[in-house]
């Protein structure tokens, strides 16, 4: 009995696979390494000591799906294969909605034709998109997003919640990220972003590693306590313990379940520099730039329906995730490369 995890060799995936194995589970990877570097596998079995099964292969690919679901015995899916890059998105709204759609929509398909019909999906805070009220609760209103990534989170947790409706024997978790930041304590995988990286931290500690001269800090003039955005950080490796506790709610007639993965806690784009510089002693050399489109000012969890249903809490502070993001970079300047 095994779990398939697509996107298994991201940064997301990868920790949660070693949280799985960790807990006893086998696992069985799909990735198409558009986005992963096939050397995780190594670092994965390092940390665990166990191997992984891994397809090379596509989530929109039946061929390998169905092979997949006839070879292993696959009890459920967490899917976190898809495009995440919010700009690209809006550059290439086909390829996002190609990918992450029909993707998914082949995926749950051969699921459905192979009677696995257990599914944990990586949705996301942009689903809320610009919260009237913080902390967002899994009731606040979902909201219009700004970029075709967004709409594909959103559009995929309505398609799973109406697949589930129609079918009870699905149980369907939609997991809600907050800003999974951190890294892997020993060191050994972690965020690994193509060319320069668009979110905050893996650009905060390129900058630290002297790749990047300085960080741009998009617009100081939001209404928050020092007028750059507030968002909840959360740390990735208890991002991946909330995978291995929602997998409860897969026991039969769970049904569908919402739940929001964040701590509770906002911190600004500057409270991220001083603490970042605080825990590693690097200073980090910033710039005041203009908003950037589409931002938000501020968005963090309510957590407290995991925290009640799944009985998981996030434990790092900020502390602990930027002394391990920067762990991270600092032994891999070049990511999986050396
Ligand atoms: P990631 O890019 O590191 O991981 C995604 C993995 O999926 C990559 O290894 C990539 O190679 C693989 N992949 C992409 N398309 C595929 C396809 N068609 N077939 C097979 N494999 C495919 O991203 P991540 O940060 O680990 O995110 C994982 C999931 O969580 C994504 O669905 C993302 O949208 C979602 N999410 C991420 C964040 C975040 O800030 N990182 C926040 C909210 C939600
Ligand atoms: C955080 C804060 C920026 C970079 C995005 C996606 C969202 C989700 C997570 C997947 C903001 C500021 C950033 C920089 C900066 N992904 N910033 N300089 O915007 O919350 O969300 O990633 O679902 O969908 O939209 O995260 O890390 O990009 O930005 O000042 O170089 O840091 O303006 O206030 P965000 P982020």
């Amino acid at each position: 009995m095994a779990i398939l995890v697509t996107g298994g060799a991201g940064f997301i995936g990868s920790h949660t696979v070693v949280e799985l194995q960790q807990a006893g589970e086998d696992v069985v990877i799909l990735d198409n390494l558009s986005n992963a570097d096939e050397r995780v596998l190594g670092r994965l079995k390092a940390i665990t000591g166990k191997d992984a099964l891994f397809y090379k292969g596509d989530i929109r690919d039946r061929k390998i799906l169905a092979e997949i679901f006839e070879k292993e015995k696959i009890t459920s899916v967490i899917h976190f294969a898809g495009l995440k890059a919010v700009g690209e998105s809006v550059e290439k709204p086909w390829e996002y909605y190609d990918n992450n759609i029909t993707g998914t929509l082949t995926l749950i398909d051969e699921m459905r034709r192979h009677g696995v019909k257990n599914i944990i999906f990586s949705s996301s805070s942009t689903v809320y998109g610009d919260p009237d009220a913080v902390p967002v609760t899994e009731e606040s209103p979902k909201k219009a997003c700004t970029n075709p990534y967004g709409w594909t989170k959103s559009m995929l947790e309505q398609i799973l919640s109406d697949v589930q409706k129609a079918d009870p024997e699905w149980n369907v978790v939609l997991l809600r990220y907050f800003n999974p930041i951190g890294a892997h304590k020993s060191g050994t995988i972690g965020e690994n972003p193509n060319g320069i990286p668009n979110n905050l931290m893996p650009y905060i500690t390129q900058v630290a590693v002297g790749k990047l001269k300085e960080l741009n800090v998009f617009g100081n003039d939001y209404d928050t306590p020092d007028g750059t955005g507030v968002r909840d950080y959360i740390h990735v490796v208890d991002l991946a313990k909330g995978h291995v506790c929602a997998l409860k709610k897969l026991a039969p007639g769970s049904g569908l379940s919402v739940y929001n993965l964040g701590t509770g806690t906002g911190y600004s784009v500057l409270d991220i520099v001083k603490n970042f510089e605080e825990a590693t002693g690097v200073k980090i050399p910033y710039v005041i730039k203009p908003r950037r489109a589409d931002d938000i000012a501020c968005n963090y969890a309510s957590p407290a329906r995991a925290e009640k249903e799944l009985g998981w809490k996030a434990e790092n502070g900020i502390r602990e995730m930027c002394e391990d993001s920067w762990r991270w970079q600092k032994n891999n300047p070049n990511g999986y490369a050396d």
